[in-house]
């Protein structure tokens, strides 16, 4: 997967005649921070130049993350929102995910930190439609309130939310959500922890889930693992220099939750980790609503065993796919 062209080009543009040396220490400064805060973490983004760093090294994967899980979600709903709350919006990663998935006729992003704010905004005036559009709020969500809109998403926000703040934002952001709310998370067991704090409470609150998971039940993964997903991202040249490395791809990991007002049609397995190809079957770890299972197909399943092989985690099969 790949960022749309006109967000590569608006980020090449904004970075031109940045130094390359203070890009990559900045990208590692933020990484380092994020990383050493540990689970509470809280680390603020003040300077221009640092934001522009995470503009250029993590909304590739904050975008991958958010499409891939918006697209499962999708899966098992009718309708499709029209209107978007970005929730700690940052530099705008979620909208421009959302945008290149649904068919958005509004935008409101909502960041506290200026220079995140004017550099996502500075992005987005380069997109089309919806994205040039969009309308920037510089507001705290622990203070202020959340706007209406069809679907509010909060993309790696709530693990810089603490404690009670965190769930007075999950409760307003529900509110908020006319239709779904989408929260996405890293793929790490402090961020599993946030999802399933956050399913818990909206479960509570009368909503439905559309994904991931395939059934409203506790998490069977609570105990003692922790549920996450990975999606591939196509790295640019500008992204493998400032992150190292060499592969033309990085994969991110990420926890994920989907909450709907109407109650959907979830029937299913979701698949929890890629294959195991053994010589003649395949064993995949999949969440049904009778809990974890792992089912093998042989090569006398067919089409069925040809289909498990090519699933990856996250793919959602149906019942009558595994048996
Ligand atoms: C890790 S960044 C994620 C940005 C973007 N959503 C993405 O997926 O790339 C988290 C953002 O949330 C913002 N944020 C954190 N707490 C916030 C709050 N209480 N109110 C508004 N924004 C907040 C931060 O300033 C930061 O820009």
């Amino acid at each position: 997967m790949e960022m749309p062209d006109s967000l590569r080009t608006a980020l090449e543009n904004l970075l031109d005649g940045v130094p390359f040396n203070s890009l990559i220490s900045d990208a590692q400064n933020i990484s380092m921070r994020y990383r050493s805060h540990g689970p509470k973490a809280k680390p603020q983004i003040k300077e221009r130049t640092e934001a522009l760093a995470y503009a250029a090294s993590r909304m590739p994967a904050t975008f991958g993350a958010v499409y891939t899980a918006l697209q499962s979600s999708l899966l098992s709903l009718s309708s499709r929102p029209e209107s978007l709350a970005d929730v700690g919006a940052g530099t705008g990663a979620a909208s421009w995910a959302a945008d290149s998935v649904l068919d958005l006729k509004d935008i409101t992003c909502i960041e506290k930190e200026k220079v995140m704010l004017d550099t996502g905004r500075e992005l987005m005036s380069h997109g089309s439609g919806a994205l040039r559009r969009a309308k920037w709020v510089n507001n705290d969500l622990s203070v202020s309130d959340i706007p209406k809109a069809d679907l509010v998403i909060a993309s790696y926000v709530l693990n810089e939310i603490t404690g009670n703040i965190r769930k007075a934002v999950i409760e307003k952001m529900w509110s908020a959500a006319g239709m779904m709310l989408l929260i996405v998370e890293p793929g790490t067991p402090e961020g599993y922890s946030n999802i399933i704090e956050a399913r818990r409470l909206l479960l509570e609150a009368g909503a439905h889930i559309a994904a991931p998971c395939t059934h409203e039940k506790s998490c069977p993964k609570e105990e003692k693992d922790w549920c996450h997903f990975t999606c591939r991202i196509g790295r640019s040249r500008l992204h493998r220099m400032l992150k190292g490395g060499k592969a033309p791809y990085e994969d991110e990991k990420f926890s994920y939750l989907c909450a709907v007002r109407e109650k959907c049609n979830l029937k299913g397995m979701r698949v929890l980790r890629h294959p195991l190809v053994y010589s003649g079957f395949v064993q995949i770890e999949v969440c049904t609503p009778e809990g974890i299972k792992n089912i093998r197909l042989s090569k006398k399943n067919g089409e069925k065993y040809k289909k498990a092989r090519k699933a990856s985690a996250g793919t959602l099969l149906s019942a009558d796919e595994t048996v």
